[in-house]
């Protein structure tokens, strides 16, 4: 199938929902602590990952941040095809300790974040629309492995991941967690390192968007702030208008590394109040 071809969007849409649905289905049956089932993937699948990940890859040299490429590098995925989750996931626990779990959709957020405190990720196995090649506005999994799972194959981007986790883990309001879903979108999905020649991105939705590589760098972009976000709000169906860059990965996990290890219900609500 050419990828991107004029296909019907109707027709394209409903052949990929019913693949989607039936790769998604490993997921509802899984057993954790059982291995990853594995995934017949299609010559059109295998062909949408190489399209892709060769078109990030691209964008990756010049836009990605130095610290997120040399983590890709460690993970060593590769562009011949859609990798098997159970193969990353042994490559990520060798490298950092971090495992992953197959997820049939969206996973909520306390639950996703909640798991990231004990070294899980979930992860969807299928892939994004062929019509959409440069964006996915769910995740799927071009956008776990090559964005989130890169990552955390470094030790330093996977403990921020866990620091995350646990700060979810810590409190209990609704409006808590909700704002550390704020923090969380805003770096580990968003995030960008200032670099001599500009904002370079680290986030896992940026780095696993070809459209979005291309066009980051006309948002608003204001310095690292983690009550600043009290004010700013996201749609992640859109390429973002606002993100936060942080001066280094060291000014990062001083910033919002200490915010997730720090925090708990009563210092979030207090933020939350002051900066209304
Ligand atoms: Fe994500």
């Amino acid at each position: 199938m050419e990828i991107g071809s004029g296909a019907p969007e109707l027709a394209a849409s409903s052949a990929y929902r019913q693949r989607r649905d039936e790769i998604a289905a490993n997921a509802a049956t899984y057993v954790p602590g059982e291995p990853i089932p594995e995934v017949e993937y299609t010559d059109a699948e295998h062909a949408l990952w190489r399209l892709v990940s060769e078109r990030l890859a691209d964008r990756h040299r010049h836009l990605a941040a130095p610290e997120f490429n040399e983590a890709a590098e460690r993970l060593g995925l590769g562009s011949d095809g859609v990798p098997q989750l159970h193969e990353v996931s042994d490559r990520l626990d060798q490298l950092t300790g971090f495992r992953l779990r197959p997820a049939s959709g969206v996973v909520p957020f306390a639950l996703f974040c909640g798991s990231l405190a004990d070294g899980y990720f979930h992860s969807t196995q299928y892939l994004r629309d062929s019509v959409t090649p440069f964006y996915s506005t769910e995740p799927d999994i071009l956008h776990e492995v090559i964005g989130h799972g890169s990552a955390l194959a470094d030790d330093r981007f996977a403990n921020l991941y866990r620091l995350a986790g646990e700060a979810v883990r810590r409190v209990e309001s609704e409006d808590a967690v909700q704002f550390i879903a704020k923090t969380f979108w805003f770096t580990l999905e968003c995030g960008l390192l200032d670099s001599a020649d500009g904002p370079r991105a680290y986030g896992a939705s940026i780095v696993s968007s070809y459209g979005e590589l291309e066009h980051f760098r006309s948002a608003e972009i204001r310095p690292l702030d983690i009550a600043d976000m009290t004010h700013v709000d996201y749609d992640i169906t859109q390429y973002q208008t606002t993100l936060y860059s942080a001066r280094s990965l060291t000014h990062l996990e001083d910033v919002a590394g200490e915010f997730w290890a720090s925090c708990d219900g009563t210092s979030i609500e207090k933020l939350l109040v002051v900066d209304i």
